[in-house]
C-alpha cells in the first residue's frame, strides 16, 4: 500500500470515529426489595403475586421483579461493557408490581432515589436524561398535571441531571428538554406520557394535560426554525402491544394527538426511544404517502417479570440492556447493540452479560434509519427466518418457540400501525370482505340451485 492510501485510509478511518457516538438506553429495572431466597416458592417476592418461583436464584426469577443484585449487576455490566457513552437514557418504571396498598409515596421515593444513586455512583460524569415511568408514582400511573410533592422530589434526586429550565417544567408536568449535551443544534425532548396512558384517571377528560402537547409542539417548532436535531424519549408508547392483539396503552384521543405531533415535525426528529413492554420492538410512523419517517424504538427492560395482562402467554424475559451508536453530526441512528443476561444460566453458574445481537447484522440493513427499519420490517413481515429471529430477540431470548402466522400478525401489525383508528379500519375491511363473501356465496347458492331446480 502506498504512503498516501496509508495516509488516507488512517484519516477517513479517524474521520468515521469522529462522527460515531454511543449511549446506552435502559429501562423498566423494576426493583422488588421483598426479594429472598426462601424454602416457599410463593414467598420469594412479592411482585410474583403468589405464583410460585420455582427457578429463584441470586439473580432472580421469571415470575419476580428485579432483586437488588440484579440491578446491581447491569449497572457494572453497563460499566464493563461501555464505560464511557456520550450519555444515558433511562426511561423509568424502577418499584415493583405490587397492589398500592403495599407501597407507598415514601417506598417509591426511596426505590427511585435509590436507582438514582447507584447510576450517579457508577457513571458520575455522565449527563443522563431520565423519564418517569407509570410505575414512578404514587398510587401508580396516577399522574397529576401541576405542582406536587413527588414531581419535586424527583427533580431534586435528579437535580445533577437537569438544568434550572427543565426543573421549572418538571415540577409542573414531569416533563422536559434540553440541548442534547449542551450542543447548538441537538435537542432531547423527555416527554412524560403518563398522562396519556389509559390507566391514568386524573388526565382522561382533558384535552392536553399538563400542556404537554402545546409545549411539545412549540419546542419541536422552535427547533425547526433553529435547525435543530432531537430525541425524543418516554416511558408509556402510543401504539399498541404486540404480545396482545388490539392492546393499545393511550387514550384513543392522545394516541392520535402524539401521532398528529411526529407526522408534523417529523423532518427534526431523528429518533425516539421508549420502554414499557419489557419486550424489544420497534414501531414505525409514516407520512400520508406512506414513506417512514420516524421509527421509535423499544427497548427489552431489565426486569425479567412475566406480565399478568391476561391473554399473554408466557410474557417474560431474559434482562436485557441496549446501546445505541449514532452519528454525532446528524443524530441518525446508525446501529442497536443489545446485551443481555441468560437468567437461567446466571443463576446456575454467575452473572455473564452477553451481546445478544447487533441490528445491522441480524436483519442486514446498512443501518437503523427509518428507511433500513422500514426494510427490516418488510423482510420480517415476508421471510420466516426473519420473523423468527426477531421474534427470539423480542423476549430477549427467553421464549425461542416458533412465532406461527398469528403471532406473525400480531408482531408486524404492531410495528406497523400506531393508529388506533387505523387498526379499526383494517376489522372493518376485514367484516366488509367477509360480507361481501358471504353475499357472493349466497349469489353462486342461488344461482346453483336455480339450475337444479
Ligand atoms: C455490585 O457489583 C459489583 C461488580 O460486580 C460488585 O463488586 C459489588 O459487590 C456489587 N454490590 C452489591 C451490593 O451487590
Ligand atoms: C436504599 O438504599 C439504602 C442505603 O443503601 C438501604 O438501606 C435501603 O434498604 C434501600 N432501599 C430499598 C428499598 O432498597
Ligand atoms: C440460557 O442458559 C441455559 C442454561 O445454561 C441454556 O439451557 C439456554 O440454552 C441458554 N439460552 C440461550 C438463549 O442461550
Ligand atoms: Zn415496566
Ligand atoms: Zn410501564
Amino acid at each position: 500500500m502506498s504512503i498516501v492510501r496509508l495516509l488516507l485510509s488512517c484519516l477517513l478511518f479517524k474521520d468515521t470515529l469522529a462522527l460515531s457516538g454511543t449511549f446506552w438506553h435502559i429501562t423498566d429495572q423494576h426493583l422488588d426489595p421483598t426479594y429472598k431466597l426462601t424454602d416457599n416458592p410463593e414467598l420469594v417476592c412479592a411482585s410474583s403475586g403468589k405464583r410460585p418461583a420455582t427457578n429463584a436464584g441470586a439473580f432472580g426469577d421469571f415470575v419476580c421483579d428485579s432483586p437488588w443484585h440484579l440491578i446491581n449487576s447491569s449497572v457494572y455490566a453497563m460499566k464493563d461493557i461501555l464505560p464511557d457513552p456520550d450519555f444515558i437514557v433511562w426511561t423509568g418504571d424502577d418499584t415493583p408490581h405490587v397492589p398500592n396498598e403495599d407501597l407507598g409515596k415514601e417506598a417509591v421515593l426511596e426505590i427511585i432515589s435509590n436507582l438514582t444513586h447507584i447510576l450517579n455512583q457508577v457513571f458520575p460524569s455522565t449527563k443522563v436524561y431520565s423519564a418517569l415511568g407509570n410505575h414512578d408514582y404514587h398510587p401508580k400511573s396516577q399522574f397529576p398535571v401541576g405542582p406536587n410533592q413527588m414531581y419535586d422530589r424527583i427533580a431534586e434526586m435528579w437535580k445533577d441531571w437537569l438544568h434550572p429550565e427543565s426543573q421549572n417544567t418538571f415540577k409542573k408536568g414531569g416533563y422536559y428538554t434540553e440541548k442534547l449535551l449542551q450542543r447548538t443544534g441537538f435537542r432531547m425532548l423527555v416527554l412524560n406520557t403518563n398522562l396519556y396512558y389509559d390507566q391514568n384517571k386524573v388526565t382522561e377528560n382533558m384535552e392536553d394535560p399538563a400542556d404537554q402537547f402545546s409545549w411539545a409542539d412549540q419546542v419541536l417548532t422552535e427547533a425547526a426554525t433553529n435547525k435543530e436535531k432531537v430525541y425524543i424519549i418516554g416511558h408509556v408508547p402510543p401504539g399498541f402491544f404486540e404480545k396482545k392483539r388490539s392492546k393499545p396503552w393511550f387514550t384513543p384521543k392522545f394516541n392520535k394527538q402524539y401521532l398528529d405531533l411526529i407526522q408534523k415535525h417529523h423532518s427534526v426528529i431523528l429518533g425516539q426511544f421508549f420502554g414499557h413492554h419489557h419486550t424489544d420492538s420497534f414501531r414505525m410512523f409514516y407520512d400520508s404517502a406512506g414513506s417512514p419517517v420516524s421509527t421509535m424504538f423499544l427497548s427489552p427492560g431489565v426486569t425479567p417479570w412475566k406480565t399478568t395482562l391476561p391473554g399473554v402467554v408466557d410474557g417474560a424475559n431474559n434482562p436485557g440492556i441496549r446501546v445505541f451508536e449514532y452519528d454525532t453530526q446528524t443524530l441518525l441512528v446508525k446501529d442497536v447493540v443489545t446485551y443481555y443476561l441468560n437468567l437461567t444460566y446466571a443463576n446456575a453458574a454467575g452473572g455473564r452479560w452477553e451481546k445478544e445481537y447487533r441490528f445491522t447484522e441480524s436483519f442486514r440493513v446498512p443501518d437503523a434509519s427509518p428507511s433500513s427499519m422500514h426494510k427490516a420490517l418488510e423482510r420480517i413481515a415476508n421471510d420466516r427466518c426473519y420473523l423468527q429471529k426477531y421474534y427470539d430477540f423480542n423476549s430477549v431470548s427467553y421464549d425461542l418457540t416458533e412465532c406461527d402466522s398469528d403471532c406473525r400478525v400480531d408482531h408486524v401489525c404492531a410495528a406497523r400501525e400506531v393508529i388506533i383508528e387505523a387498526s379499526w379500519r383494517l376489522w372493518e375491511d376485514t367484516l366488509k370482505f367477509i360480507i361481501k363473501n358471504i353475499k357472493r356465496a349466497f349469489l353462486i347458492v342461488m344461482f346453483k340451485s336455480r339450475h337444479i331446480w
